[in-house]
């Protein structure tokens, strides 16, 4: 290597990515790479750290975030890089903030993005292009969403899209994906595509396949039909082979308690025969927009945001509807447009979930939310701090692997999620013996402990609790690898 380089981290747990167990030793980065790791003698960097022993890691990648709008609004990301996420994969659910031309405020979930027409981009290229002209902390890879390509194209949504719709949705899709558009995602449990048959996804994923992207879904049923729903998932996949990712995988009701043995050794089987990956996040709720209905099932309901009664915020579903004197259904329908955390998981599917071997981890944090669900700001900590050290459900460098080298590998990002020479230098340095979320749900917006260094692209972005200012992100266009 080098004699004098930019950045020396010395006397570190290097923990690779890959699921090995960890050396000691030194790293060093030079410009926007890792240039040299193991003993480095006397060389130089113009910046040394001692990291005491410390852990220092690939930077953490977020495979399931709705980080579209928040990426240009709130470039320094706080709630993400103080948890050592260095890239985050958005567009999920259906719902991405391109490509999509409307006059209209889109229909939840799609509100989850941007609550109004302009936020959204009619140019998938020309989104990536704003990411470029004002990068982010950290790097972005980006899909398109199967329920913004609807709301362009069909002039109601409660059905399935006619050939001519199809077509056209193809269409906008293929641009996406020739601009850099990593894959599809699909949110059919939402009304905007509950319609939509698995004819349409499959007609849609064939021009996944053709460019050699993902499809990623949050599945129709999560509950009583999760099995159905699988299976569902398994035939697109296969009829047209292309490798497919279950987001914020769950057994939701109290009635599927349990179920994740079965939904499990459904998604081995899969593995078997095609490629099935798995997201999860590290909670026993869930998040999303309320819509009637949807609180049955929970055994308690926060209210995250409202836009006719912004005070709802924080507070309990049935102390809202005490209060205006309603039942929980009409309160529902008083505070809507909103969102809500639902409590509907059994901690021991969530545990079991969290440990298979095959299960990524993403946030599914909601960014614009006045009173998020913690998971935005605690994701990756709390598997490291609480499932791995306090209660031994995987080793730390499991842990990392499911945040750094699995979902590297799933998503086509190559030279990061990895430590080696030549990978680019997105690091995280942590405290294994501290390192813990802070977000709760009664205060959801705290940064994680033990989270002390955060480099992204070479430059240090997250330093002592705080941001540093740096926006070195970058918007990783599909098969770009590691090349800017
Ligand atoms: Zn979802
Ligand atoms: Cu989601």
């Amino acid at each position: 290597m080098a004699d004098s380089v930019d950045l020396i981290i010395r006397n570190a747990r290097l923990i690779d990515g890959t699921g090995a167990s960890s050396t000691q030793g030194a790293i060093a980065v030079a410009d926007d790479r890792i240039v040299a790791m193991g003993e480095l003698g006397d060389s130089k960097g113009a910046v040394e750290i001692d990291a005491g022993g410390k852990a220092v890691a690939p930077g953490f990648i977020d495979v399931h975030t709705h980080d579209d709008r928040a990426l240009l609004v709130d470039p320094l990301m706080a709630p993400k890089v103080s948890q050592g996420v260095t890239t985050v994969v958005t567009g999920n659910c259906g719902v991405s903030l391109a490509p999509l031309r409307t006059s209209e405020r889109p229909p939840p979930p799609l509100d989850l993005v941007s609550p109004d027409a302009d936020g959204f981009f009619a140019d998938f290229g020309d989104y990536l292009a704003a990411l470029d002209a004002e990068p982010a902390a950290l790097n972005a890879l980006c899909q398109v969403g199967h329920a913004s390509l609807r709301v362009e194209a069909m002039d109601s949504l409660d059905r399935p899209a006619t050939p001519g719709e199809i077509s056209a949705m193809r269409g906008r899709l293929e641009g996406a994906l020739e601009a850099g558009a990593i894959g599809l995602s699909t949110g059919l449990f939402y009304a905007p595509a509950n319609a939509a048959p698995t004819s349409e996804i499959i007609e849609l994923a064939r021009a996944v396949q053709d460019a050699g992207g993902i499809h990623t879904t949050h599945m129709r049923d999560e509950g009583d039909h999760v099995g159905e729903s699988l299976e569902e998932t398994f035939t697109i996949g296969r009829t047209v082979g292309v490798p497919v990712v279950i987001s914020h995988h769950k057994c939701a009701g109290q009635a599927n308690f349990g179920r994740s043995t079965e939904t499990l050794a459904l998604i081995d089987a899969a593995r078997q025969r095609q490629e099935v990956s798995l997201d999860a996040y590290p909670y026993i709720a869930s998040s999303t927009t309320l819509a009637s209905g949807r609180r049955l099932g929970a055994s308690r309901v926060l209210v995250t945001w409202s836009t006719p009664h912004p005070e709802a915020a924080g507070r309990d579903l049935n102390e809202i509807a005490a209060d205006m004197g309603l039942d929980p259904e009409d309160a529902v329908d008083a505070l809507m447009p909103a969102g809500g955390i639902f409590f509907m998981m059994d901690e021991s599917d969530v545990r079991r979930i969290l440990a298979f071997r095959g299960t990524m981890i993403g946030s599914d944090g909601l960014p614009h939310d006045e009173f998020p669900h913690p998971r935005l700001w605690g994701t990756f900590p709390r598997v490291l701090g609480h499932y791995a050290r306090e209660i031994g459900l995987f080793s730390l460098e499991e842990a990392a692997h499911k945040m750094t080298g699995l979902p590297a590998q799933h998503f086509g990002v190559t030279g990061r999620g990895v430590l080696e020479p030549g990978a680019m230098a997105d690091l995280v340095l942590f405290d294994p013996d501290t390192v813990i979320d802070t977000a709760t749900f009664e205060r959801p917006k705290q940064p994680a402990r033990g989270i002390e260094l955060v480099v992204v692209n070479g430059r240090v972005v997250w330093r002592d609790g705080a941001s540093t200012g740096a926006r070195p992100g970058r918007a990783i266009r599909r098969g770009a690898g590691s090349s800017p």
